[in-house]
């Protein structure tokens, strides 16, 4: 966490995005929601498909944001809790089972930690290691549906738990650009698990939605249903791929074609005016118009693309139920007009824009669908540092990371 802010805490959380680094700082005082008091934002292109590719200049993206943070909010910051992304992601359920091991069949935290640790034993590559376990379900002596066993007397202790799992070596590299802009990694969340938190309402979660994050690089997609993440999946493809076929099919530059893109761009064909917008031609010599029809046309197929992926990953997801929360889209792309529309069509289900909002402080200027990551990552911070000073009476000394990271989820899930 940030350096004391004068009596309260600071919490920190550090979205390192294929596009952008975004930086929110929030105050925490007396177990209250997060209070956000500063932002920082800088480009980044050290990623490729939601993964360091370029230690040093993610690392000078990351310092520029904490800066611009430090001067908006006067703390000055040293650690972050981190997101993490990319197409090495994957999940599944898995469940665990302990006989309980008091006499009096009480059961304790320690019971709830050795079933967790059951749960995790899944087959990993040696490449590969556990990011979350997440429980979404305990069951004593058969009796199913319990969120928290702690208290309850049985024999019998199963989990059914949701379990992201990552390869080893991207982490390290996220971890190398973080460190080497001097800040130390308080935790990580999968990038779409924290978005979560910021965009979507418990009746959503509990009933069965979509998340879906789409930014420059990648489709960050998590299920939830019964208030817990169900199924998470990376897809490396996002808004870039969008302004890459504009660049092509247009004979513009890419940030020409961005710009295009922002300003005009509607995500179909049947949804666009009958305008249309001047360009130079590709000769350098003289421009031309361009109805934005034709522009909406090499949009379309991209998107097209985008909601079939993820009706594919709705179907691998396996998921048995019928989705009543339907899908929430944040992340930049969320802004394209008649994304959700389109996707409800395809779909045939609700569909919205999340906004990561309700939070106190100066919850404007992380207004937009593209903070939702950031701002997501200060809660879960926030409810965390809540929770150990709930437990402790006062803030606990960092253990090892892993093991503070179990101690989170247990305590937020
Ligand atoms: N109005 C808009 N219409 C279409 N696309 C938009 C609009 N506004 C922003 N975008 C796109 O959103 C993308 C950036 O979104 P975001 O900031 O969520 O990405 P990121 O977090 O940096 O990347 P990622 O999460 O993929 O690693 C860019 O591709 C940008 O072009
Ligand atoms: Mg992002």
């Amino acid at each position: 966490m940030a350096r004391r802010h004068q009596l309260r805490e600071a919490v920190v959380g550090l979205d390192i995005g294929s596009t952008k680094v975004a930086v929110v700082v929030a105050e925490i005082a007396g177990g209250q929601e997060p209070s956000i008091i500063g932002l920082g934002v800088a480009p980044n292109s050290g990623l490729r498909k939601g993964v360091v590719v370029d230690i040093e200049g993610t690392s000078r993206a990351i310092l520029q944001a904490v800066e611009q943070a430090q001067r908006m909010s006067g703390v000055e910051i040293t650690s972050a809790v981190v997101s993490v992304s990319g197409s090495h992601i994957s999940s599944l359920n898995n469940r665990g089972v302990v006989a309980v091991s008091r006499p009096d069949h009480e059961i304790t935290g320690e019971d709830v930690h050795r079933v967790l640790d059951a749960a995790r034993v899944i087959n990993l590559t040696p490449d590969r290691e556990v990011l979350h376990i997440i429980p979404r379900e305990f069951e004593v002596d058969g009796y199913d549906g319990v969120k928290d066993p702690v208290g309850m007397v049985g024999g019998r202790l199963e989990v059914e738990a949701h379990i992201v799992t990552a390869a080893s070596a991207s982490l390290q590299n996220l971890m190398r650009a973080v460190a080497r802009a001097g800040i130390v990694v308080e935790g990580l969340w999968l990038s779409s698990l924290a978005a979560g938190e910021a965009v979507l309402t418990p009746a959503e979660k509990e009933l069965g939605v979509v998340l879906v994050d789409i930014g420059g690089g990648t489709m960050d997609i998590s299920i939830y249903d019964r208030g817990t993440p169900w199924y998470s999946v990376v897809i490396p493809i996002g808004g870039e791929h969008i302004t890459s076929d504009i660049a092509v099919g247009l004979r513009v530059p890419l940030p020409l074609a961005e710009e295009i893109k922002v300003t005009r761009g509607v995500a179909a064909t049947s949804m666009a005016g009958d305008g249309s917008f001047e360009l130079p031609n590709p000769s350098g010599r003289g421009s031309r118009q361009v109805p934005d029809k034709v522009l909406a046309g090499i949009i379309e197929p991209r998107v097209q693309e985008m909601v079939s992926l993820l009706a594919r990953e709705i179907k691998r997801s396996a998921y048995p139920g019928i989705l009543p929360g339907g899908v929430v889209f944040c992340g930049g792309t969320a802004n394209l007009p008649g994304l959700t529309d389109l996707t409800a069509d395809l779909l045939d289900l609700p569909v919205r824009v999340g906004q990561p909002g309700g939070l106190a402080g100066l919850n404007d200027i992380v207004a937009g669908p593209a903070f939702a990551t950031a701002v997501g990552l200060v809660q879960l911070a926030g409810r965390s540092a809540a929770a150990a000073v709930a437990a402790t009476g006062e803030r606990s000394q960092p253990a090892g990371l892993w093991s503070r990271l179990r101690n989170w989820l247990e305590e937020l899930f």
